[in-house]
């Protein structure tokens, strides 16, 4: 099956988005073993998390309306993370994909929410440590997630939390969902 869908994305994203896709799907994977998820959905839902990024920012707003996705507050106001909502109806439509579980860890990679499901949160950690990402602390994060999926999220939301309110700009608030979850539930 994931030669198929292979094949699919990689006619339909930037040959960088593609190769970032396959990292995260390895990436899931590898997490699923480690952390007993199901491999072969780890790997589909890496593989499609960024499925609706084959159309521009202003694109995925358009789609939406014509998919009927529906868009919250906050989201419409923070575009780079609408491909992660849009994805979901990408994902069934052009993809066959029906599984409720990859649809949603598609569905929550960029912003999270609270009660993230294994899945979920490995999917979340898998495009920020991927092979292919390159940035100041991503070789801490990579320490972390090989022991502690939990620690690696707490620390990757951390970064994300200060990049964001250096900039000044919105928080989602499903971030901070997901934070105060995380951090209120951890061992
Ligand atoms: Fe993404
Ligand atoms: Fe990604």
């Amino acid at each position: 099956m994931s030669d198929e869908l292979k094949n699919k994305l990689k006619n339909n994203l930037y040959e960088k988005r593609y190769i970032h896709s396959l990292g995260v799907a390895e990436e899931a994977k590898r997490l699923a073993v480690i952390y007993g998820a199901d491999e072969e959905k780890a790997y589909i839902a890496g593989l499609l998390h960024d499925c609706a990024k084959k159309f521009t920012p202003d694109e995925q707003l358009d789609v939406c309306k014509k998919l009927g996705v529906e868009l919250d507050e906050y989201a419409k106001l923070c575009i780079p993370i609408v491909h992660s909502f849009l994805g979901v109806e990408i994902a069934r439509t052009e993809y066959g994909i029906n599984d409720v579980e990859i649809l949603n860890a598609i569905k929550y990679h960029t912003v999270g929410r609270a009660g993230m499901t294994l899945l979920e949160k490995i999917i979340y950690i898998a495009d920020i440590t991927e092979a292919g990402r390159d940035f100041e602390g991503v070789d801490e994060l990579r320490r972390l997630v090989n022991k502690d999926l939990t620690a690696a999220i707490i620390k990757s939301v951390e970064f994300e939390l200060k990049r964001n309110s250096q900039r000044q700009s919105i928080i989602h608030p499903n971030m901070i969902y997901m934070w105060n979850d995380i951090v209120l539930n951890r061992d």
